[in-house]
């Protein structure tokens, strides 16, 4: 395959770069560039070139898959610097997206064309490294350090209209990005240059502006270095000269590609893009998905109404009568609220999602439905009534799913007609934010409703992990056994606020027993009283003391910490250290902070071990993908397994 072609439009070369997927820039294509330089600067004929890319996107990037391996010349920054001393000029004309070195190749041009709905961005931050080939180098000269500072440390690419407005890029086109690129290069052809990117001059701010961004930054990035690390580079860029700062860079980025961080996110970034297209579902077709429906508007039903209608799926939503019919609704407008305030919807999209949702009590309704969630009070005789009438009412095609967080599904689908079509989809809380979907097959689930469950999940863009029955598959399960270790720290007379903060400098935004008290404790008690009514050997928690004795957590004024009406943050609490004291050891094992994290991530990795031998995840990564995307493990850390070398 030829990986760079050059075409004419008379004076106007048009170089082609086409090496699908997402044209990264692997070692041919750096090559194929490098050669085409050559070969048009040798042209006489020609007296501009438009860089394009074939497929879904600009070049989006360094090839990632190069990075653990020796570097092969031609190097990017090298290539960037010859594009930029091309004796013709150069336009880059992107669409789809113009990211890290791809972007940094679009600088090397001396103008960037974009095509409407287009976004160029730096999004190295999130793979652990900085720009390597100029990105922190030449973004401040060509638009500032402000806009430098913000596209580079938070990663976030920006769409054209505000990257013209930057001077990121220098026209928006729409419709033919060809024909608007040409057209803009003949035109530019015809007044002076501007001067490439590298000698323009760059003015830095005062130094107070740098430490307030440092500040800024260290907080939201808890641990992960590379932002911290981009900002450095960045101020040497506005500080010192060009060639200074193209090597302080280069520096960086070597070091920090050999780091474990950015080895844990690299192991991210792929389990993320594996996990939707699993391999042993190659070549089994998804049924078709048109019309959804959710039983049960509560907390969990309205959200997932919410991500269906995001994902413009038209969907029914059944409640026990007419009042649950109008609470469900209720819940679901404050979702749709909290969008249009947050600025996620305007007002005009939020009255769409509503207008395609059809509520009611009667399950006639659901007589044309593809799929239908069930997402009712987590009781077994609730669910199993709820699935009766499904039976009797849906296509006997229909997938029919539940979101249980612990029931066993082939309990819940006892006595359904056609236990084929049946499937647990466990979401998360808020179901229409969090991109986590656990996917629990029965025994009797036919490969293809299990197909539809990860297609849903791309159609929704979650992040979906198939889990085997057992109880809290593997996400509630892991959590389970993280908050017993905890509390076996507790136990051992570590101090409950150093656990928190021992997990919170290791990265969580929050620790175990704050994030108990803001979801409440009682969920998890009930759920061990259910256990032992029905004759389990459940051993008392010091959870259950706490709950016994009313401290339910924020919402009673205290659970493991208190709280002072209208604020959140947890105080320690003598009521809890006395109701506590006989369950705790007198002479305390004093702990640092490192070895508290050690030991609570540690049970976490061993819960995934068991979970692994027991073929309930079906391999490391996707237990790392939970941990990740449901459970506010630091995404650079790896998640569990990872970070125990189990991959
Ligand atoms: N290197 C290697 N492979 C890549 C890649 C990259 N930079 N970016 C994407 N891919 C692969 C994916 O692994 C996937 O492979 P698969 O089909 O075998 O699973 C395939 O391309 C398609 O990727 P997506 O499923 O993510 O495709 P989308 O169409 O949803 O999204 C995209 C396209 C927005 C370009 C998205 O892929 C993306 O964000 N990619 C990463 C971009 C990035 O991080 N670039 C910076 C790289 S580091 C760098 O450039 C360093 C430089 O400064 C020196
Ligand atoms: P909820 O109590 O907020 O909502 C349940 C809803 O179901 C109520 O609106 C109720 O009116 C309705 N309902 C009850 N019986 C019904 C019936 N026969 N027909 C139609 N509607 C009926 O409960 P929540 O939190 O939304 O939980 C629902 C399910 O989701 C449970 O199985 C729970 O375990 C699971 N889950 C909950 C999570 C959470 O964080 N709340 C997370 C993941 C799963």
């Amino acid at each position: 395959m030829t990986v760079v072609s050059i075409g004419r439009q008379d004076d106007i070369a048009i170089v082609t770069v086409n090496n699908p997927p997402v044209n990264a820039l692997g070692q041919a294509l750096r090559q194929g560039l490098w050669d085409a330089v050559e070969t048009l600067d040798a042209d006489p004929s020609v007296r501009a070139v438009v860089l394009i890319c074939a497929g879904r996107t600009f070049i989006a990037g360094a090839d990632v898959t190069e990075f653990g391996k020796p570097p092969v010349p031609p190097h990017l920054p090298d290539l960037v610097n010859r594009i930029e001393a091309a004796a013709k000029p150069w336009v880059a004309a992107i669409h789809g997206s113009a990211l890290g070195g791809g972007f940094e190749v679009a600088m090397g041009c001396r103008f960037r064309v974009a095509l409407e709905g287009a976004s160029v961005g730096l999004p190295e931050v999130g793979l652990g490294i900085v720009p390597g080939a100029s990105g922190t180098v030449r973004t401040p000269r060509l638009a500032g350090v402000e806009a430098a500072v913000e596209l580079v440390t938070t990663g976030r690419p920006f769409k054209a209209d505000r990257a013209q407005g930057l001077g990121l890029v220098d026209a928006v086109v729409a419709g033919d990005l060809e024909a608007g690129a040409v057209a803009f290069a003949r035109k530019a052809l015809g007044q002076p240059l501007p001067p490439p990117i590298s000698a323009r001059p760059v003015t830095s701010p005062a130094a107070g502006w740098w430490d307030d961004q440092r500040k800024a930054i260290a907080r939201r990035a808890k641990g992960e270095v590379a932002p911290l690390r981009a900002l450095d580079c960045l101020r040497v860029a506005a500080e010192k000269t060009f060639a200074e700062a193209m090597a302080h860079e280069r520096a960086t980025f070597l070091d920090l590609r050999a780091s474990d961080q950015a080895a844990a996110l690299r192991h991210i970034f792929f389990a993320e893009r594996a996990a939707p297209r699993p391999a042993h579902l190659s070549g089994v077709e998804a049924r078709p998905l048109r019309r959804a429906a959710v039983i049960g508007g509560g907390t969990m039903g309205a959200g997932i109404v919410a991500a269906l209608r995001d994902a413009g799926l038209p969907v029914t939503l059944i409640e026990r009568d007419a009042d649950a019919v109008a609470r469900g609704l209720a819940n679901l407008r404050s979702i749709l609220d909290g969008a249009v305030k947050r600025g996620k919807l305007t007002e005009a999209q939020a009255e769409a999602r509503l207008a395609g949702v059809t509520a009611g009590s009667d399950y006639a309704a659901l007589a044309d439905a593809d799929l239908v969630i069930e997402a009712v009070f987590e009781e077994l005789s609730v669910k199993r009534a709820v699935f009766a009438q499904l039976g009797k009412a849906c296509r006997p095609d229909a997938v029919l799913a539940t979101n249980t967080s612990y029931l066993d599904p082939r309990l819940i689908a006892e006595g359904l007609p056609g236990p084929e079509r049946f499937i647990g989809l466990h979401f998360f809380s808020p179901a229409n934010v969090m991109k986590l979907l656990e996917i629990v097959p029965t025994p009797a689930t036919a490969p293809d409703v299990l197909a539809t469950g990860f297609a849903l999940a791309r159609q929704l863009g979650k992040i979906p992990v198939q889990a085997g029955i057992c109880e809290g598959f593997i996400g509630n399960r892991i959590l389970k056994r993280y908050r017993a270790e905890a509390e076996a720290l507790v136990r051992q007379g570590t101090p409950i606020a150093a656990i928190d903060a021992a997990m919170r400098a290791h990265g969580f935004a929050m620790g175990p027993f704050e994030a108990q008290d803001l979801g409440g404790l009682d969920i998890a008690f009930l759920q061990r009283e259910g256990a032992r009514a029905a004759g389990q050997d459940v051993p008392e928690t010091l959870g259950d003391i706490l709950v016994r004795a009313g401290r339910k957590g924020q919402k009673t004024g205290g659970g493991w910490y208190d709280y002072a009406p209208g604020d959140r943050s947890p105080k320690p609490s003598a009521a809890t250290a006395s109701l506590l004291a006989g369950q705790i050891a007198a002479s305390p094992a004093e702990l640092t902070a490192e070895e508290i994290a050690t030991r609570l991530t540690g049970a976490m990795a061993a819960e995934g071990q068991l979970i692994l031998t027991e073929g309930i995840a079906l391999k490391p990564s996707d237990i790392d993908l939970v941990e990740v995307h449901g459970y506010g493990y630091p995404r650079w850390r790896g998640g569990p397994m990872f970070a125990q070398g189990l991959r």
